[in-house]
């Protein structure tokens, strides 16, 4: 039976910024994208018969359309017009769930990816992250990955030069968050302080890795809960202490990660993470 399998990386918001709300009621965003070598794998099965299934080794994910890997599916066959008897998607995650780390996007992007191979569709990156956009406005970035600026819903790509070689510790918090809840929260308010989008592109342009880190910075960090605020900052306070040279939340969070040079520090600051916290990884820029 025709088998692909794929990898699904997560990504992490260098800097985040929303600029205003467009009449489709969605944001024009700002924001700088960096793929991490933390993913999930994604196996495509074409079968005689059963019509699409979709299998997850978490519970509490949904195995029908609700899934953004059937979703991703589903619209590449309308598209298309290619069909199967049968499409068997396994997904095993290892990148959190609702952490701000676009998991279900790269699901959907794998997809997209490995549906077009499968079925000889041959679209080209466009069409597919056309496609990807109806799916969620981080299916186009991940369907690119690597290191980009994504303006307007997310889907205005521009790809800059890679992050500098370095090691990055991620550690979700446990709170939960409603994107849409942090989006309007963000309406209306005078924002205190917004990241240096352009900043951190210079500083990658001249491989200055000191540089990005120190001007990472996320919107929604400034519309958190208290309680919530307080646990990013001690999440942020541990990573600099531990040598960091920069830390942010990622996406609508929870998700916090810092930029090391240093391995050894990297290690430090996970250990002392992963005796508070269940989700904690220690990856690097791909
Ligand atoms: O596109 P996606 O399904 O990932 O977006 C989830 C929700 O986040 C949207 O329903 C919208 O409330 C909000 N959103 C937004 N502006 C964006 C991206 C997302 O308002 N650029």
């Amino acid at each position: 039976m025709p088998r692909l399998e794929l990898q699904a990386r997560a990504k992490l918001n260098l800097t985040l910024d929303v600029l205003d709300r467009r009449p489709d009621g969605y944001h024009n965003m700002r924001m700088i994208m960096q793929s991490v070598d933390l993913g999930d794998k994604i196996t495509l099965e074409t079968r005689p018969t059963g019509g699409l299934t979709v299998h997850t080794n978490m519970k509490f994910l949904p195995n029908d359309e609700r899934n953004l890997a059937a979703q991703a599916a589903l619209r590449f066959a309308a598209q298309t017009g290619k069909r199967w008897d049968g499409l068997h998607i396994n997904v095993q995650k290892n990148i959190p769930v609702c952490a701000g780390m676009a998991g279900g996007s790269s699901d959907a992007a794998a997809v997209l990816r490995g549906l077009n191979e499968l079925t000889g569709a041959g679209l080209d990156a466009e069409a597919l992250a056309g496609i990807g956009a109806g799916v969620g406005s981080d299916v186009p970035y991940c369907l690119m990955g690597g290191t980009a600026l994504a303006e307007g819903r997310g889907e205005r790509l521009t790809p800059l030069p890679p992050l500098p070689a370095c090691h990055i510790v991620i550690c979700k918090p446990r709170f939960p968050v409603a994107t849409p809840k942090l989006f309007e929260r963000l309406r209306g308010r005078k924002l205190r302080c917004r990241p240096d989008t352009d900043g951190a592109r210079r500083a990658l342009e001249e491989g200055d890795l000191p540089g990005v880190a120190r001007r990472m910075y996320n919107v929604f960090e400034g519309v958190l809960q208290p309680r919530q605020e307080r646990e990013v900052a001690s999440i942020k306070h541990l990573l600099v202490n531990c040598g960091a040279l920069g830390a942010t939340m990622s996406g609508t969070g929870p998700t916090v990660f810092g930029l090391f040079n240093v391995e050894q520090q990297a290690l430090a600051a996970a250990e002392a993470l992963a005796v508070q916290y269940r989700d904690v990884f220690l990856t690097r820029p791909v």
